[in-house]
């Protein structure tokens, strides 16, 4: 178990582990070359293999009512991730539980709902990080000013800053659809288990959990979308309870990270912790994978061919990121007029509480959950 972990690797083996990364370097440089002229010449197949934007969402949606929203988001993001590179990873993994939790709706920044602040009890314990979602607020504020009122939901806002948080850490640049709207529903602890996938889940459970979100997202979705973990951070108890699972995190990871027992943290990517890049291919196939969600995208011989062209390829794994993601973000969207936009990230309107238009309870304790929170002045 990494986080109990007593120092028994032997520095002669990091020595030859870190010999045998610079010569898969060497070799990986010049399948690059190759794949990337490859990629040039059938451009048009990266081209085709966009995927379908749903009804009402554009990727000029804001043209006339907030020209500036995407540079005004684009700007902040760049500017705070200077700052504290993590922010980048904070912003990219709220998006995707946003995306994984009842739809793509901003319900995660809802105070009170069972990803959102305030809601520390919720299972699993989310470590979802308060930078994150302060950040989204102080883009939101800073739209406002711009744009005359509220405009730009915050759903969209989670979506821009994700794809921005890559590009700033040295990821892809792909064109993100606008128009969703935000959700007047509260998630319950129960969305939250059945959507979000365990750490300590292998392919086969993991592709479940992304077909049931949304049958455009494959196996090789899957692996492209698990490359986030090229950026951020685990805590401790995320690391436990994998079977047999040891990743091999250099001891000098563990020096840097401050925090105490369940609480410390390890870099998920082991080589290059703050760049969004294709190490974390390159660990899988090392054997380093933070998870045994990850290392078994290796491990299993369906993924395994993927991953390994990854590894090889940043240029393959980099466009295949920005298709999936595209895909991701459109999970269980609301358009038109179904929700709302909200006027504070983190509160739903004032009055539109039961105005559930256009949605659905989706069962009794949905409704007691919301009324609870209702009387707790949420
Ligand atoms: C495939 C299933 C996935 C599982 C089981 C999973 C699980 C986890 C876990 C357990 C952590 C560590 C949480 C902690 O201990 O603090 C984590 C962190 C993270 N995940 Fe995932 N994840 C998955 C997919 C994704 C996807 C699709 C993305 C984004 C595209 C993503 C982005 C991140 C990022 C950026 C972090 C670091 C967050 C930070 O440093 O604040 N993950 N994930
Ligand atoms: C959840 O995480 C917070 C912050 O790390 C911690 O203070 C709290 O004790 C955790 N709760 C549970 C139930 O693990
Ligand atoms: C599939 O998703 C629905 C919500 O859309 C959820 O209620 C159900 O538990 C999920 N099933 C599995 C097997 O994840
Ligand atoms: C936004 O909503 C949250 C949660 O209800 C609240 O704590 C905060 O003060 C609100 N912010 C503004 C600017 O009204």
């Amino acid at each position: 178990m990494v986080c109990a972990r007593t120092a028994s690797a032997p520095l002669l083996a990091a020595a030859l582990v870190a010999a045998l990364a610079v010569a898969c370097s060497l070799v990986s440089g010049a399948h690059a070359a190759a794949e990337q002229e490859a990629a040039g010449a059938g451009g048009n197949d990266l081209r085709l293999r966009q995927p379908p934007i749903t009804r009402g969402l554009s990727f000029d949606f804001y043209k006339r009512s907030c020209p500036m929203a995407k540079s005004i988001v684009r700007d902040f993001v760049r500017h705070a991730v200077r700052k504290d590179v993590g922010l980048a990873a904070g912003l990219l993994r709220l998006h995707f539980h946003d995306c994984f939790v009842q739809g793509c709706d901003a319900s995660v920044l809802l105070y009170g709902s069972a990803t959102g602040p305030g809601e520390q009890r919720a299972p699993p314990n989310l470590t979802l990080r308060p930078s994150a979602f302060k950040a989204i607020n102080d883009i939101r504020d800073r739209l406002e000013r711009e744009c005359r009122g509220a405009v730009v939901s915050c759903s969209d806002i989670l979506a821009l800053a994700a794809r921005d948080s890559v590009v700033a850490t040295g990821g892809p640049e792909y064109r993100v659809p606008l128009g969703r709207r935000d959700s007047r529903r509260f998630a319950t602890p129960q969305d939250v288990l059945s959507g979000l996938p365990a750490p300590t889940s292998a392919v086969p459970s993991l592709l479940d959990v992304f077909h049931n979100h949304s049958l455009h997202l494959d196996a090789t979705d899957l692996i492209a979308l698990s490359g986030g973990h090229t950026v951020g951070l685990g805590h401790c108890v995320s690391f436990e309870g994998g079977p047999d699972h040891e990743p091999r995190l250099p001891r000098q990871a563990e020096a840097d990270v401050p925090g105490q027992g369940h609480r410390r943290a390890h870099p998920l990517d082991v080589r290059t912790p703050d760049v969004f890049d294709n190490k974390y291919y390159v660990n899988l196939v090392n054997r380093e994978g933070p998870f045994v969600s990850d290392q078994d995208l290796f491990t299993n011989e369906a993924t395994r061919p993927i991953v390994e062209r990854f590894a090889r390829s940043q240029q393959y794994f980099f466009n295949q990121f920005g298709v999936s993601m595209v895909k991701m973000g459109q999970i269980r969207v609301l358009t038109g007029d179904q929700g709302q936009v909200r006027r504070n990230c983190s509160a739903r309107n004032p009055g539109s509480a039961d105005g559930n238009l256009g949605l659905q309870w989706s069962s009794l304790v949905q409704t007691v959950v919301d009324a609870a929170a209702e009387s707790l002045g949420f």
